[in-house]
């Protein structure tokens, strides 16, 4: 078990050993544990998180905000508009202040070619771990949920466990590729044969592919890529875990409207009925949420006994405990 966790950043996905993120879970499902027997675990008391929004979020804040209270401690919710940072404030400025005030600085920040950059330039200038609660190219807490869900629902051995990461159709707007890039680098170190399908204008960052490709190789498990117009059946075909949301077509285009057009063109990438059942009886249905319903996944199926997608939501606030208790609140 690797336990060094103190001071340290959590931006891309792989700033965690395989060991260390092992360690994530453990500490996870105990502090789980705790809270259903209502015991206190206030290992963070005194100590006070930043979280810092440039973008809208239902559960990354409610689950930061409420599991720093359950661990003692307290969470600031900061809108980037409500702040100086339009009239000048640097990033720098944020790492260096922000260092000051508080024990952690969480961030989302998820503007296309910005909010990675962003995160990294806080946390060189801060004296308190930066946590990513998501940019434009990381989601690495969702992903650190949806493994402890898969672990919950498939157990710890998940070798030979086929998990389709595919994309979906949704028109709303051109939604972040964090998900599924976290999902392509982290799922493979941990024994999934992980299948990527998508439109051929929606392949994700050439780098993160890269990434994806080594951990796959590293750790002896399986990462096929399917990028074809009507490539969604063929990649459900007995399948243990379905993962399916849209993203944008932002390596393809950096212009949102021929992005926009161009996700018009799919509209039949819908998770429905029928292509759940191409999966393995017991398959799940994941999905990080929001999800645009009917449009990118039917009632039918993500309110059906499959879907996992409420244990997933849950499960944000119990790894994001673990790991705020590990890097602000040990030694
Ligand atoms: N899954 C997720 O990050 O949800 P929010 O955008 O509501 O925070």
């Amino acid at each position: 078990m690797q336990t060094h966790f103190y001071g340290r950043d959590l931006i891309g996905d792989l700033d965690f050993s395989k060991e260390e993120v092992e360690t994530v879970l453990d500490v996870a499902f105990d502090l789980k544990r705790k809270r259903a027997l209502g015991q206190p675990h206030a290992y963070l008391r005194d100590k006070v998180l930043a979280m810092l929004f440039f973008f809208s979020s239902t559960r990354t804040r409610g689950s930061f905000e409420a599991g720093m209270a359950q661990l003692g401690g307290h969470a600031a919710f900061i809108e980037s508009k409500t702040t100086q940072i339009a009239h000048g404030d640097t990033p720098k400025e944020i790492g260096e202040i922000f260092g000051r005030y508080f024990d952690g600085i969480a961030i989302r920040h998820v503007d296309w070619g910005v909010g990675n950059k962003y995160l990294n330039e806080v946390a060189k200038y801060s004296r308190v771990p930066v946590l990513n609660m998501q940019c434009d190219i990381y989601h690495p807490f969702q992903i650190l949920a949806d493994l402890m869900t898969i672990v919950e629902k498939k157990g710890r051995d998940l070798r030979r466990k086929k998990m389709v990461v595919s994309w979906a159709y949704a028109a709303s707007y051109q939604k972040p590729m964090s998900v599924p890039q976290s999902l392509v680098v982290q799922m493979p170190r941990f024994g999934l044969d992980v299948v990527l399908v998508h439109p051929p204008e929606f392949r994700l960052m050439p780098e993160i592919m890269d990434m994806a490709q080594e951990q796959a190789r590293k750790y002896g498990t399986g990462f096929e890529v399917i990028s074809d117009p009507d490539g969604m059946e063929k990649a459900f075909k007995d399948a243990d875990i379905i993962y399916a949301k849209s993203w944008g077509a932002m390596v393809h285009t950096p212009d949102a409207e021929e992005g926009a057009k161009i996700i018009k063109k799919y509209a039949h990438w819908i998770t429905d009925e029928r292509k759940m059942a191409l999966a393995k009886p017991d398959a799940i249905y994941m999905h990080p949420l929001p999800a645009d319903r009917n449009i990118e996944v039917t009632d039918g199926v993500i309110d059906s006994a499959q879907s996992v997608v409420y244990d997933e939501a849950e499960n944000r606030m119990h790894v994001q405990k673990a790991v705020m208790a590990l890097t602000m609140g040990g030694i």
